[in-house]
C-alpha cells in the first residue's frame, strides 16, 4: 500500500502543441480506490501510463511512497496493472500464468502455490487452474489477468478499463468482485473507465478529466450534487442533465415555456448574474405538473421510451428539448402537451460565459449574508 502523489504533471506527446495531460494534481489516501473517468482522448491512460513509468512525465513529479520515482524503472515501482488488452501466455495453465511474476523474481515454490492458490480462491477460479487460456471464456480470462496482478501484493494497482470485454451482465458481476477485493486488500488503486455509472459504484473518489484537464475531484455524490460545471453536470448522471438557457430575474429564471422559482440558496448566489445565465435540471428530478404548480416547464412530447420501472420522456419547450424520467409506467402519447415539474432546491445555475456553477449557498450563509447587507 502507498500514497501516490502526482504534482503538476503533464505530457506532451513529440511536438504535439497541446500537452495530452496538463496541470494534473492529486494525492490519494493510502489504500484509495480512485477512478479516472472522462470522454475518450482525455488523457486516462497517459496519467495510468506516467504512474506505471511506461512514459515519461513531461511535467510535474510522481512521487509514491514518498519517493520520487522520476528515475525508477517500470519493474521497480512495485505496481501491477490490468490493462484492457490482457494478454495471458497461452501456453501456459492457469496457475503459471498466475505464478509467472513470482517465478521471475526466484520465490521460493511454496511461496508462489500459496499465493497462487489464495487469489484463485478470492477469484473463484481455482478449478481452472490446470486449464490454458484458451479454455476460458472472456470473464475467466479476466479473472486470470486480475489474479496475476493480485499475487505480486503491489503497492499500488493500475487497471485501465479492465472490464470492457465482457458482457454487460459479466461486467457488472466482475465490478462488484473488484470492489469487494479492494475492500480485502485495501491496495491504493487507480481505475479507468468511461463508463458513468462504473465510476460512480466504484470509486472513493473520481477524477473527472476533459481535453487533458482535471475538471473536478470529488466523491461520487458530490459529483452527483454539486457539480462545478456544465461538463461536469451533464457527464455525471443517467439520463444527462437538462440545460435551459434562460433569462435570470426577480428571483426567477425563465424562458419560453418555463418559468423557475430560485430558493433562498440560489437566489442570494446569483445575485451578480443577472441577464443570460444555463439552468441544470437533472431527468429523474422532473415529474408531471399537478394543477396550477408554481415552477412550470410547458411542452410537447417528441418521444417516449417505456421502461418498465421508469418511463423516459423527450418534450419540446421552446427551442430545447428536454428529458424527463418520471416513475413507474406512464401513458403518454407522441405529440400531446405535456407540463413539468421540479423542486426549486433541484436546480442547478451555470455562467454562460464559463460554463462554472453558480453554487447555492447554505441557508446559514445566505442569511448571514443578508444580515451583512442589510
Ligand atoms: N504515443 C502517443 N503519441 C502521440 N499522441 C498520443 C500517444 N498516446 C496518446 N496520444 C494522444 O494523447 C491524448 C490522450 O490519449 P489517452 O490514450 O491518454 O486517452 P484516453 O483518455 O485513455 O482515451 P480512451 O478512452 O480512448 O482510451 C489523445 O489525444 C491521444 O491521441
Ligand atoms: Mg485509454
Amino acid at each position: 500500500m502507498a500514497i501516490v502523489e502526482l504534482k503538476n504533471v503533464a505530457k506532451q506527446y513529440g511536438s504535439s502543441n497541446s500537452n495530452a495531460v496538463d496541470n494534473f494534481n492529486l494525492t490519494t489516501r493510502d489504500g484509495e480506490f480512485v477512478v479516472l473517468v472522462g470522454p475518450s482522448g482525455c488523457g486516462k491512460s497517459t496519467t495510468m501510463r506516467m504512474i506505471a513509468g511506461l512514459e515519461r512525465n513531461t511535467g510535474g513529479e510522481i512521487l509514491i511512497g514518498g519517493e520520487d520515482v522520476s528515475q525508477v524503472p517500470p519493474k521497480e515501482r512495485d505496481i501491477a496493472m490490468v490493462f484492457q488488452s490482457y494478454a495471458l501466455y497461452p501456453h501456459m495453465t492457469v496457475a503459471e500464468n498466475m505464478a509467472f511474476s513470482l517465478k521471475l523474481k526466484k520465490r521460493p515454490a511454496e511461496e508462489i502455490k500459496a499465493k497462487v492458490d489464495e487469489a484463485a480462491k478470492t477469484l473463484g477460479i481455482e478449478p481452472l487452474l490446470a486449464r490454458k487460456p484458451r479454455e476460458l471464456s472472456g470473464g475467466q480470462r479476466q479473472r486470470v489477468a486480475l489474479g496475476r496482478a493480485i499475487v505480486r501484493s503491489p503497492q499500488v494497482f493500475l487497471m485501465d478499463e479492465p472490464l470492457s470485454n465482457l458482457d454487460a451482465k459479466l461486467r457488472v458481476d466482475m465490478r462488484a468482485e473488484i470492489v469487494k477485493l479492494h475492500k480485502r486488500l485495501k491496495v491504493t488503486t487507480f481505475y479507468v473507465t468511461h463508463d458513468q455509472v462504473e465510476a460512480m459504484t466504484m470509486g472513493e473518489r473520481i477524477v473527472v478529466m476533459k481535453d487533458g484537464e482535471i475538471q473536478q475531484i470529488d466523491t461520487p455524490i458530490n459529483l452527483y450534487e454539486h457539480p462545478a460545471n456544465r461538463f461536469v453536470a451533464g457527464f455525471i448522471g443517467n439520463p444527462s442533465m437538462n440545460f435551459l438557457r434562460a433569462t435570470h430575474s426577480d428571483g426567477a429564471v425563465s424562458g419560453e415555456g418555463f418559468r423557475l422559482t430560485l430558493d433562498a440558496g440560489l437566489r442570494e448566489a446569483s445575485e451578480s448574474h443577472g441577464g443570460d445565465i444555463w439552468v441544470g435540471v437533472r431527468p429523474e428530478h422532473l415529474s408531471v405538473a399537478q394543477g396550477e404548480a408554481e415552477n412550470r416547464i410547458d411542452g410537447r412530447v417528441e418521444v417516449v421510451e417505456t421502461l418498465g420501472a421508469v418511463t423516459v420522456v423527450q418534450v419540446n419547450v421552446g427551442d430545447a428539448t428536454l428529458t424527463a424520467q418520471l416513475s413507474g409506467h406512464r401513458q403518454i402519447e407522441i405529440g400531446e402537451p405535456l407540463s413539468l415539474t421540479c423542486e426549486s432546491d433541484k436546480l442547478h445555475l451555470f455562467d454562460v460565459e464559463t460554463d462554472q456553477v453558480i453554487a447555492r449557498r447554505a441557508a446559514g450563509e445566505a442569511a448571514a449574508l443578508a444580515d451583512s447587507h442589510a
